[in-house]
């Protein structure tokens, strides 16, 4: 489905994914952060074209929960495809991202989105960023504990396929297991990583390898939550519960 402000129609058919899926909502500022921060549409024009405009491209969350990170990319985005694994009852389309299971033959809610973005489970985040990074044509960004980036599992991850960034966030952001808290406190560290398909490509073509890739590191500012967050990011709070 296509993504629209549909809070309160989460509220009232709310319901429970398994602990195995790893539901843990995105803060809408944290989300904000990408869009602030991080040149993502950088080269979408084309060598010496420019950016393309944000209503012209397409991104896919395809682990979106209850929508809380797809709301905020159609802030920006012309259309936001949002599906998940689970049917968390918001109308997005129920699609397994790795395939795996009976989900497996059916369509995927998009072909071939400009971007996908998401916030993976951790178990399975290295497996969501190969398979996004064979499906988005301009980018792919990955919410993610900055221990993501270490591990030798991953290690040939990031040699095969180098991020073009890695904004660190200063502040931390709380995320808790099933519901999205603004009084929940963290002690975990996150990053955006964001990777050009395009960029990977051309470095494999030319160079026939993707060293030559070197990625940007800097940090997203400790008061982005302060200037980022709105009135009725967390609008279930308002009427007596958290979503
Ligand atoms: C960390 S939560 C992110 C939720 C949402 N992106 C957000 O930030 O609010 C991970 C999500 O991945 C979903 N998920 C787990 N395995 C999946 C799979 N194989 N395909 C699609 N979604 C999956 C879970 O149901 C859960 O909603």
């Amino acid at each position: 489905m296509t993504i629209q402000n549909t809070s309160s129609a989460v509220m009232s058919q709310r319901r429970s994914p398994p602990r195995a899926l790893d539901y843990f909502p995105t803060p809408p500022w944290a989300t904000r952060a990408l869009l602030e921060h991080v040149n993502i549409r950088a080269g979408s024009g084309g060598q010496g074209e420019g950016m393309v405009p944000w209503e012209l491209l397409t991104a896919w969350e395809p682990a979106c929960g209850e929508g809380h990170m797809a709301r905020v990319l159609a802030e920006r985005f012309g259309k936001v495809v949002a599906s998940d694994v689970f049917d968390y009852g918001i109308g997005a389309s129920v699609y397994d991202f790795l395939g795996a299971g009976g989900l497996a033959a059916a369509p995927p809610p998009v072909e071939r989105p400009d971007f996908i973005i998401t916030n993976p489970p951790f178990s399975v985040g290295q497996a969501f960023v190969e398979r996004a990074l064979e499906i988005a044509t301009h980018g792919v960004a990955m919410l993610v504990r900055t221990a993501f980036l270490e591990s030798a599992d991953r290690y040939d991850l990031f040699k095969t396929h180098p991020p073009s960034a890695v904004a660190q966030f200063s502040g931390r952001v709380p995320m808790v297991m099933g519901r999205l808290d603004p009084a929940a406190s963290s002690a975990t560290a996150y990053c955006w990583i964001v990777w050009r398909p395009p960029v990977l490509k051309w470095a494999r073509d030319k160079y026939g390898h993707t060293g030559i890739i070197a990625p940007h590191l800097f940090w997203i500012p400790p008061d982005a939550r302060a200037r980022l967050e709105r009135p009725g990011d967390y609008p279930a709070q308002a009427e007596g519960g958290l979503l």
